[in-house]
């Protein structure tokens, strides 16, 4: 048995509790980990509200990413040993006391890294990477808007935009968010409270527009998100937090040559996966390990506090990560 948070039902983050459950057990390729840090995501809110059920054959236990140590191993894991400081993304399970995870997703965990930094890392990282520049292809030079900037995933894109190369353009809701994201490397700072987003970035890019968007907002955003895109402009629809349905002139997309491109993590398979986790490792794990990039916490609470954590990120005052210690 293990301690790990439970839905008690479908609800707010009252619904979370600290239960004894049955440790999960390792297939073949999987690797047993005592999970040391977790960390949360958009995507939990809505698991805990029953909209968002996890994968066929994954955990019901939210939690996304997890760093900790191995305790056991499957009997085809490769390269993989007991003790190992690993992270990596995972399906579900994450808010509990041991998890398991495909030996290929896997990855050791530098020797200078705290569990927290590394458990702050895959989906966000991953899903920037696999947006900004597998899907949406940004190039050194191109200007790229990031709503959201100091999302968890806007604060890993905001840095691997400017490390490309790419002049960064971010929204946000305060103006302490806004510092934030230009320590980070973004270029310019739009308050959406205050201001709009479309006459500002035409101001700012001289009418020209921005080369990519990458968008968690939706429907609420849509049409100005085309507005403002160049000719063969790339829009990356990567969540619905305003809603999922709107009305569009489909004219725009074809005048333009316009690119809408949606994606959603965790219900790609284990290869596309490993494929997604191996593109990371290529490019920016060299770089988060010189600290050229760094993880962005914003706060750390103990597995007990979910339920204040969950508070916290719905309230939407976290800048970058929010952490769950177990
Ligand atoms: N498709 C995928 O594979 C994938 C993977 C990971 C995450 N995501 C999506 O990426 C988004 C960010 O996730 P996260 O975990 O990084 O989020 P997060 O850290 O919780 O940050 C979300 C931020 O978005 C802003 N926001 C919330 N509702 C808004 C609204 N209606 N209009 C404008 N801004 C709003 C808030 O900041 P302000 O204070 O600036 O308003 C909030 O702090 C979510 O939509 C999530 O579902 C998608």
């Amino acid at each position: 048995m293990m301690k790990a948070i439970i839905r008690t039902e479908d609800g707010g983050p009252e619904v979370l509790q600290l239960a004894d459950v049955p440790a999960p057990e390792p297939t073949e390729t999987q690797l047993l980990v005592d999970v040391k840090a977790t960390a949360l995501n958009r995507a939990d809110l809505l698991q805990r509200r029953g909209a968002y059920p996890p994968p066929p054959g994954e955990s019901e236990i939210l939690g996304l990413e997890i760093a900790g140590t191995v305790s056991a191993i499957g009997s085809a894991v490769q390269g993989f040993s007991k003790n190992d400081r690993v992270f990596g993304l995972v399906g579900g399970g994450g808010y509990a006391q041991q998890a398991v995870i495909d030996y290929r997703m896997a990855m050791v965990i530098p020797d200078d890294w705290r569990f927290e930094e590394a458990a702050a890392i895959p989906e966000v990282f991953f899903t920037a990477n696999e947006n900004i520049f597998t899907l949406g292809r940004l190039t050194a030079g191109e200007t790229i808007l990031i709503h959201a900037g100091g999302s968890g995933v806007g604060t890993a894109g905001i840095q691997i935009a400017k490390h490309a190369g790419a002049r960064v353009f971010v929204t946000a809701g305060t103006p302490e968010k806004i510092d934030n994201c230009i320590t980070l490397g973004a270029t310019i700072g739009i308050n959406y409270k205050q201001s709009d987003f479309v006459a500002e970035i035409e101001n700012l890019t001289d009418g020209e527009g921005v080369d990519v968007v990458l968008d968690f907002i939706g429907a609420p955003y849509l049409n100005r998100n085309l507005q403002i895109l160049k000719v063969k402009g790339r829009l990356l629809q990567v969540g619905l937090m305003g809603g999922a349905t709107t009305d569009i002139d489909l004219g725009v997309i074809m005048r333009r040559r316009l690119q809408v491109i949606g994606s959603v993590m965790r219900p790609q398979s284990l290869d596309e996966k490993i494929a997604i986790t191996q593109r990371f490792v290529e490019r920016w794990l060299p770089e988060l390990k010189n600290g050229t990039l760094r993880p962005i916490i914003d706060k750390v609470f103990p597995l007990a506090q979910t339920c204040e954590a969950h508070e916290y990120m719905e309230a939407n005052r976290n800048f970058g990560k929010i952490i769950l210690k177990i």
